[in-house]
């Protein structure tokens, strides 16, 4: 049972009630927060206690089985209005914070939420140093969202600005992906099986192809992700995170003393790119209007708060390299993007394929690792065909839920705060992933950005424009997961 105030600024804002409140709900009817917690929630806007409980209790509604232990839930809630520049406030926070603290008995232990635009992080954290609310006593740990900067020089000076107040094993810099229950089974699938154990490297895997495929278009956010773009958006953090788990070598134990190390090894290995393999290697592209399930959709630069003139990317594929032994030369490709045929998250790991002793072609074995929306895993593996004929055919292990039906999927927001309870840190992106991913997202983007690669258009509906399919021929492959195609 963990004993704790949590603050969290931003309290008003979306993911604090789609995500935060269900997700703390959801750790106090396991009983991992029970009588010694309460949340502070901050925010401009000038509530009250009973107001902020009304939000917090609506956010739950689905999740409450009794309106008692709702409202019991609920009464841990406090709330205070906020101006994050203004250095009165904090006082009346830190006032506050010990009140809570001796009546909940937290034992002066604290998690500190940024749930808001980062642009304030740095101030923020700097308050929390000079008013002392930040004392000392107690653990004291600093959760933040993403973006982590918008490049490397913006997300140096973050990371600076941050250190002044919190030690690096203090800060717990978010990538919800890392709390996903089937990129955490990533592990179990690759060190928990002596099958793949071993032939896990460039002697025998082909290629790994990561999809990241969303259906919805920027729906409400249009004004924030015409400055950022599927490559700020997705791959600098969720698709080289998950890449950095697939390629890492075996560590030590399952300690993040251990794992990260093993992770930060592959992101500093990735290969940099220069302009010229940026052009061949990368594409970039932009829905226009489309069908999705005999739906219209309007062209991207037709949505609200975009320029109508945006060569921002909602799509972006490529290939990238590892130069570890390990993977040495074997193509990582990915793809992201809105409006999409449907929303899809997998891996495809395409094996090498053994010296053929038969008269016919023999398919690669492939692992494929899905991670939404249904979960779980298969393996295409060749057997005989029945009959008289000696022929071959693909047949597939398959195992797979519904995770959304069974709904015994952790949210992946409640354990990422689990883990920030209990202080583990191997879920978060460390200074140095993140200083890496940079290096490399910042190269590709300059090229963009300069105009110095084409743009590529494709219709809402279509999974990205064809020359995403065409880099792949170029290295003898093809995409194994394609719209209607059950892989
Ligand atoms: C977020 C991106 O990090 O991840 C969004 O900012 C994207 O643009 C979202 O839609 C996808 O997350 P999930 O969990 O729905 O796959």
């Amino acid at each position: 049972m963990s004993k704790v105030v949590i603050t969290i600024f931003g309290a008003s804002g979306d993911l604090a009630k789609r995500k935060l409140y269900p997700s703390l709900f959801r750790l106090y009817k396991s009983g991992i927060l029970a009588e010694n917690f309460a949340v502070i929630g901050t925010a401009r806007r000038p509530w009250t206690k009973a107001y902020f409980e009304g939000i917090v209790l609506e956010s739950i509604s689905d999740l409450a089985v009794s309106e008692t232990q709702a409202k019991t839930f609920a009464s841990h809630f406090y709330y205070q209005s906020h101006d994050v520049q203004d250095a009165e406030h904090y006082a009346t926070l830190k006032k506050l914070q010990d009140e809570l603290s001796d009546t909940y008995q937290t034992e002066h232990n604290k998690v500190f939420f940024l749930a808001m635009a980062p642009e304030f992080f740095g101030t923020i954290a700097d308050h929390l140093k000079s008013e002392h609310i930040v004392d000392g006593q107690g653990f004291e740990r600093l959760i933040i969202e993403k973006p982590f900067g918008t490049d490397l020089e913006t997300a140096k000076q973050l990371n600076q600005a941050l250190s002044e107040t919190f030690d690096e094993n203090q800060i717990f810099r978010i990538d919800h992906y890392l709390g996903k229950e089937m990129i955490q089974n990533i592990f179990a699938v690759r060190f928990a099986n002596i099958l793949f154990e071993h032939v896990w490297n460039k002697a025998f895997i082909d290629n790994i192809q990561i999809t990241f495929a969303e259906s919805i278009g920027v729906e409400d956010r249009g004004g924030y992700y015409d400055q950022s773009g599927a490559l700020k958006d997705m791959v600098q953090n969720h698709i080289l995170q998950v890449l950095s788990i697939l390629a890492m070598d075996k560590p030590a134990s399952f300690s993040s003393a251990d794992v990260l190390p093993e992770k930060i090894k592959v992101l500093e290995s990735l290969r940099l790119p220069d302009e010229q393999a940026i052009n061949t290697n990368f594409i970039r592209g932009q829905y226009q209007a489309g069908q999705i399930n005999n739906q219209d959709y309007q062209a991207y630069i037709d949505e609200p708060s975009v320029a109508s003139q945006s060569k921002t990317e909602t799509f972006a594929s490529g290939v990238f390299f590892v130069d570890t032994d390990r993977f040495q030369d074997v193509p990582f490709f990915f793809r992201t993007g809105k409006r999409l045929t449907e929303k899809g998250t997998r891996i495809n790991i395409i094996f090498k394929n053994n010296a053929n002793i038969f008269e016919q072609t023999v398919t690669p074995n492939i692992l494929t690792i899905y991670i939404q929306p249904t979960e779980g895993f298969s393996l295409q593996v060749n057997g005989k065909e029945v009959g008289k004929h000696f022929s071959i055919e693909p047949v597939k292990l398959d195992f797979r839920h519904d995770a959304d039906a069974l709904g015994n999927s952790p949210e992946a927001y409640e354990k990422l705060i689990y883990d920030v309870l209990n202080g583990d840190v191997t879920n978060f992106s460390r200074w140095q992933e993140v200083k890496a991913s940079w290096t490399l997202i910042d190269k590709i983007v300059n090229t963009w950005q300069a105009d110095k690669a084409p743009l590529h258009y494709y219709p809402a509906g279509s999974m990205g424009p064809v020359e995403s399919f065409n880099l792949l021929k170029k290295y003898d492959t093809n995409w194994i997961w394609q719209p209607d195609v059950w892989y």
